[in-house]
């Protein structure tokens, strides 16, 4: 394999350089040759490429590539036509991209992202072998939303969780020091999964209202309510698509945007955080205040969890070694081995069983009854995080 373009596309996390990290360190030792789309294949159907062996020439530069948050090279939410589409202009955008990678004389397509960049990396796959090119493509996994089936947790989940563990911790010291009773709302992302929220347990949320399990407001505010029986402060994490019993989004009290984005998501869900403070406020008429973590969650640079680092490098230098294999339509994965401490084996998945299919939160990760994470849940984070820091207990 002579000539490689990788692309970073999708929501950014502050491990996806790491990635990108691992595939130029894992080049540099065979002299492939590195270039880089700019935001994703929307701008690869610009042709605006670059050169990464010029820009990103050595170790140390790849060293600090890998610690910097959010997708250096750009990013997109760009969907390509359905390969069933019979339309002129489907084939067009398909044979100008193969024409372009003919052109750039490229081996391997390797695509850092998330479900909607695997269907990328799907369809791209596809459309190549039906029309004989033997081009390798393949998917390297990333999303702080841990929303990807055929892997044990995604590259960027767990940086985002050492931010929303040691935010919690921090914020209950904060509230405890009126010595009144208060309630913490936070809104954690995660799109129509709860992992994130469900991380939240380790940084001591009281109550986690995760979008797998609707849960109506007067349901947390009586839980809420016990709480506050026994303790100050009551901190709950909902996440951003957290939903009544009804079906309706947290959010859509507060603002009821539907705008909807290329792959038929909500472009953005916020504010379920607000809506859930300000209703539990005149219920139990205690301060409230609603903390929406927002993109901050993604992109802590001071936050990195070094597990997640290293598998998001290792899963582009593995990516790689699949191109090199002459694999194609899969994604580098990740497999856990309990035995009994928890390692992980790198295995490829066909990219056709990740791609649009969203991973929901096992059930027996989730205490419907008081509204909290299982055991099992905190078995299966802990290995994914840093210890938090350290501090003095309260008095
Ligand atoms: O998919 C990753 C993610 O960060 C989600 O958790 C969130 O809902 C979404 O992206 C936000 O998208 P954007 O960056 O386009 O606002």
């Amino acid at each position: 394999m002579r000539k490689i373009l990788v692309g970073q596309s999708g929501g950014p996390t502050a491990a996806i350089n790491a990635s990108l990290s691992g595939v130029l360190d894992g080049a540099r030792g065979q002299n492939i040759t590195c270039m880089g789309m700019r935001h994703g294949i929307a701008g690869l159907l610009d042709k605006d490429v670059v050169n990464l062996n010029k820009l990103i020439p050595d170790t140390q530069a790849s060293e600090l590539l890998a610690h910097t948050p959010a997708s250096w090279l750009g990013s997109c939410r760009y969907k390509l036509p359905s390969l069933e589409d019979e339309s002129a202009d489907k084939n067009k955008i398909y044979q100008e991209i193969s024409d372009t990678l003919d052109e750039m004389e490229i081996d391997a397509f390797l695509y850092i992202g998330g479900n909607d960049s695997m269907d990328t990396i799907a369809k791209l796959a596809a459309w190549g072998k039906a029309h004989a090119h033997e081009r390798c493509y393949i998917g390297v996994p990333k999303t702080i939303d841990n929303d990807l089936v055929g892997i044990d947790h995604t590259p960027g989940f767990g940086s985002a969780a050492q931010f929303v563990v040691q935010s919690l911790i921090d914020l209950r010291l904060d509230a405890d020091v009126y010595g009144v009773k208060n309630v913490l709302v936070t809104e954690i992302m995660g799109r129509d999964a709860g992992w994130l929220t469900l991380f939240a347990t380790a940084g001591g949320a009281d109550i986690i209202v995760l979008p797998e399990f609707a849960c109506d407001f007067d349901t947390v505010a009586t839980r809420t309510r016990a709480l506050l029986d026994q303790k100050d402060t009551v901190i709950i994490a909902v996440s951003e698509g957290a939903k009544t019993q009804d079906g309706t989004l947290y959010c859509d009290f507060d603002t009821g945007t539907s705008e909807l984005d290329a792959f038929g998501h909500r472009a953005q869900q916020s504010g379920a955080c607000r809506a859930l403070a300000s209703y539990l406020k005149a219920q139990l008429n205690v301060k409230t205040r609603a903390i929406e973590f927002s993109t901050l969650q993604r992109c802590a640079s001071f936050a990195l969890s070094h597990v997640d680092i290293e598998h998001a490098h290792a899963l582009g230098a593995y990516a790689l070694n699949l191109a090199n294999q002459g694999k194609t339509g899969c994604m580098a994965s990740l497999k856990r081995i309990e035995n009994p401490s928890v390692t992980w084996e790198f295995v490829d998945v066909r990219v056709e069983k990740v791609a649009n299919k969203i991973r929901y939160v096992d059930a027996h990760f989730y205490d419907e009854k008081n509204l909290c994470a299982t055991e099992a849940a905190r078995a299966y984070i802990a290995p994914l995080i840093d210890k938090p820091l350290n501090h003095i207990e309260p008095l």
